[in-house]
């Protein structure tokens, strides 16, 4: 709510305008910036509202001017002046309060501050380490100020949004059993029974479907996770997700609920447009074949191929011998770039070995007295045939540049799909002006674990196979696809969702091809299979990641913008200090052996 009508309490920095001018008013905040100008000293004064500029003339108040000679930034003050119209010349259109300033009658330090160790007005880069250090002073300054209010608006939207359509918000325990999200867990050891852990919730994917089971139809949660996993900008140990969970419904109903929330949402907080709806849907096998990610960024073409049929009769040995391995051979072309220097090309080459092919081959595409050619160190190998005809199916013309890779189709897909993306954002051929959502849906159900010689759950075991593949379980389980679903925007996947099984004997079958055995079954999942004898609907949910989500819209590259109190790469708090040894009674009591805290608080350092 506005204080601008009554300035009951006090008035904010943010709200004064010329209409107030001939007001006495009272503003508390924190000094932003002073100006010594002699005679006069300027105060910015600052909340999270906005900045309003304090003026103290020594002959109109000798003691405020005295008070503000010993004010520094940072300073908590209260301030109590007339607004009054800024002088000709001197009004502020930066700043919406930039028409007035107050003239102070009386400044009282509420609170002194030291000097803070980077600057809170300026938007200079500060170490990152510093920042986390000393966050309340970090989140004191205008960009997290105001990813964080974006965040709020965005989760209120959300919970609008849902509740709106007869969801419930219903909060799940912190203290579980381990959840098969695929993630290390955290977990926390009991004080009454030695030697058992509690899991924190690597989601509360079992909770909301046992929610499912006792009726109540549509659930949601702004809920947070715990994963034990290894950070990168995209990924915090602890997390929040947008998770819901709908009863009765099929993949279509998630979908639409979901694509609704998200439309409206960009629409109304995003400051680019969508680049396409309603959001193109690819198939996994799409995605993986067109962009090389089950993730792809449309904001740009770059567009893979599979031109394995033109070299089926090659004379060239690397192109050759991939086929034979029944491998592929695909690539795309990058217009414009056939001028790339040697060094560049040798440096996309490093590249895609680091990515884990075998090589590169890269073709400058020329005219030659009317002729295509190629400039390329395996030119002499290719035919005019083959050269003309890869040139037709990449749509490409002399002056373009022609990427391939030969190698086994996971691999050729992957390394391909990096250098796409890396490609983009090096030739700058990332169209920064739109959102470009898609759907990635029907992924396998299946992956193989070539470590442990056994097929894994995809996305999680309770993931329903689609209808037409259940008979695929028996006799090729890598070809069963599943009711499955990822919202992906600008290359980062958004959330992941499916359609869950409800069936005990399905749910069955999917353990025991994943190898597990009837005791392990029980262990792990026997509560949820109970409740799935006693009338579970059909079910399926999603869960998109606020903190991506927010990232996104804040136009930031680090889940740690958008987190008020994010941990840092290597999973510590730095201004808590956590983790941190805990003292020996601590540890007696809960059963755990004492291990030498000097070294774990040093190596932990
Ligand atoms: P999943 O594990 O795919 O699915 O997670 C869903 C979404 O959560 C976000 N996310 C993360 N965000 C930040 N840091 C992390 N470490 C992190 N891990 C995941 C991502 C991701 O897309 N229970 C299922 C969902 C379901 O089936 O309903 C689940 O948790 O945005
Ligand atoms: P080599 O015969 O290993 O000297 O490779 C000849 C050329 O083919 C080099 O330019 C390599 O980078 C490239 N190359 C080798 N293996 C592959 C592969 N699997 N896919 C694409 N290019 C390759």
């Amino acid at each position: 709510m506005s204080a601008r009508a009554g300035l009951r309490r006090h008035t904010t920095c943010g709200e004064l305008r010329r209409e107030h001018v001939g007001r006495t008013v009272t503003l508390k905040g924190w000094v932003h910036r002073r100006r010594d100008h002699g005679g006069l000293i300027f105060l910015d004064l600052r909340d999270r509202y906005g900045i309003t500029q304090v003026v103290a003339n020594p002959a109109h108040s000798p003691d405020a001017h005295a008070t503000a000679e010993r004010v520094r930034a940072e300073y908590v003050l209260a301030v109590t002046g007339q607004v009054v119209a800024r002088p000709e010349g001197t009004v502020n259109p930066a700043l919406p309060t930039g028409e007035i300033e107050v003239v102070a009658d009386r400044i009282e330090i509420l609170n002194p501050s030291k000097t803070p160790p980077f600057p809170i007005a300026e938007e200079t880069d500060v170490d990152e380490s510093l920042r986390l250090e000393y966050r309340y002073l970090d989140l004191r300054r205008a960009r997290l100020q105001r990813n964080l209010l974006l965040r709020h608006r965005v989760v209120r939207f959300v919970r609008q949004y849902l509740e709106e359509r007869d969801f419930v918000e219903i909060e799940t325990p912190m203290l579980i059993k381990s959840t098969p999200e695929g993630a290390r867990d955290y977990v926390v050891p009991s004080r009454i029974f030695p030697g058992h852990f509690y899991a924190l919730p690597q989601s509360p994917q079992q909770l909301k479907q046992l929610l499912m089971v006792a009726g109540f139809d549509r659930y949601y949660q702004i809920a947070r996770c715990m994963r034990d996993e290894d950070l990168r900008a995209d990924r915090q140990p602890e997390f929040t997700q947008i998770d819901l969970e709908m009863s009765f419904v099929d993949v279509e109903d998630v979908i639409d609920l979901v694509e609704g929330l998200y439309t409206e949402m960009f629409e109304q907080f995003a400051s680019k447009p969508l680049k396409e709806k309603p959001f193109p849907r690819l198939t996994y096998a799409e995605a993986m074949l067109r962009y090389g990610s089950d993730k792809p960024d449309l904001r740009f073409g770059l567009e893979i191929q599979d031109v394995s049929d033109v070299f089926t009769a090659t004379e060239f040995g690397v192109f050759k011998n991939a086929l034979a391995a029944g491998g592929v051979i695909r690539g795309f072309a990058v217009p414009g770039f056939a001028d790339a220097t040697r060094s560049q090309l040798d440096q996309l080459t490093e590249l895609a070995r680091s990515f884990g092919a075998k090589g590169l081959v890269w073709l400058a595409l020329q005219q030659d007295e009317g002729r295509l050619t190629a400039r390329s160190p395996v030119a002499k190998f290719l035919s005019e045939h083959e050269l003309a005809t890869l040139a037709e199916r990449f749509r490409a013309n002399p002056g373009d540049l022609l990427l391939l890779v030969a190698d086994a189709e996971s691999v050729a897909a992957n390394v391909l799909g990096r250098l796409r993306n890396q490609v983009a954002r090096d030739r700058k051929l990332i169209d920064e002006s739109v959102h470009a959502f898609c759907w990635v849906i029907d992924p396998p159900l299946f992956e193989w674990n070539e470590d442990e010689q056994r097929w894994e759950a995809m996305h999680h075991p309770f993931t329903s196979p689609r209808d037409e593949d259940i008979p695929l379980l028996d006799s090729d389980p890598s070809r069963v696809r599943a009711k499955a679903y990822d919202l992906v925007a600008d290359g980062y996947e958004l959330g992941t969702g499916s359609i869950r099984i409800h069936q005990r004997e399905v749910q069955n079958k999917i353990f025991s091809i994943m190898g597990y055995d009837d005791a392990e079954i029980e262990r792990r999942f026997g509560h949820l299979l109970r409740a799935f004898e006693y009338g579970a609907p059909p079910h399926g949910g999603m869960a998109p990641g606020l903190d991506r989500t927010v990232m996104i819209l804040a136009g930031e590259s680090s889940l740690r913008e958008v987190i008020a109190f994010p941990k840092n790469q290597r999973a510590q708090d730095l201004m808590l200090g956590a983790p941190s040894p805990i003292d020996e009674r601590q540890l007696r009591e809960l059963h755990l052996c004492i291990v030498d805290t000097e070294e774990s608080s040093t190596t932990g350092a």
